[in-house]
């Protein structure tokens, strides 16, 4: 039922493009339009990552490997549809914050808020550009570039002790806690845990 959901959201979201495009291109309007959502979704595919998300239950299992406390701050950057800090917030009781760069993306993840009911939030923009210093834990699906790029931000910009779960992606030159192997069966990629120190 969720997925049909999605899928219809997903489609609704496509509409708009569909109609850019059969326009006259003329029009002003639709082209500056059509630059503002297409180029910053470009930009975010090439900054950090395109929108894959995560399979929903291997995402249920590492939102569950973390051990979330009620209360704690749990980032997700780069959240595509939101699903991590809507399970982090929901199930567990984080104060969860996702963040996200493309403008389509982040008009579904919006969406998707209103059907999980969630507290967690979601902000617009580039998490470069982001204080992540409250952060206890942190989830991210990645590019290797991205995450080579991200080491020193996330030396300057987090706190001692912040957990990273990188999924599919391991960060360079940093040192595991733990992996959580493949997943054999269903292909799930593998899970890479770091910690601030
Ligand atoms: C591979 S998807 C992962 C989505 C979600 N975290 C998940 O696991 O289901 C990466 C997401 O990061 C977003 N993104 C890429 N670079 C970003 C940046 N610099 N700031 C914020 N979001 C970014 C992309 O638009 C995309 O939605």
């Amino acid at each position: 039922m969720a997925d049909l959901i999605l899928s219809l959201v997903t489609i609704l979201l496509a509409l708009p493009l569909v109609y850019f495009s059969a326009l006259n291109l003329n029009n002003i309007f639709a082209i500056l339009l059509l630059i503002a959502i297409t180029i910053p979704t470009i930009y975010a595919m090439l900054k950090g990552a395109p929108f894959v998300p995560t399979p929903m239950k291997r995402a249920e299992k590492i939102v569950k490997m973390a051990k979330i406390k009620k209360g704690q701050v749990v980032y997700d950057i780069g959240c595509g549809d939101g699903r991590f800090v809507y399970i982090a917030a929901n199930k567990y009781g984080a104060k969860a914050i996702g963040i996200e760069l493309s403008p389509l993306v982040y008009l579904l993840a919006l969406i998707r808020k209103l059907f999980w009911r969630s507290k967690a939030h979601i902000k617009y923009g580039d998490f470069a550009l982001y204080n992540l210093k409250n952060a206890d834990i942190i989830f991210c699906y990645l590019l290797p570039d991205t995450l080579k790029k991200l080491q020193p931000m996330i030396d300057k910009k987090i706190k001692k002790g912040t957990i990273i779960y990188s999924y599919a992606f391991q960060i360079p030159n940093w040192k595991l806690i733990h992996t959580e192997d493949r997943d054999k069966e269903s292909n799930f990629a593998p899970v890479f845990v770091y910690q601030k120190i």
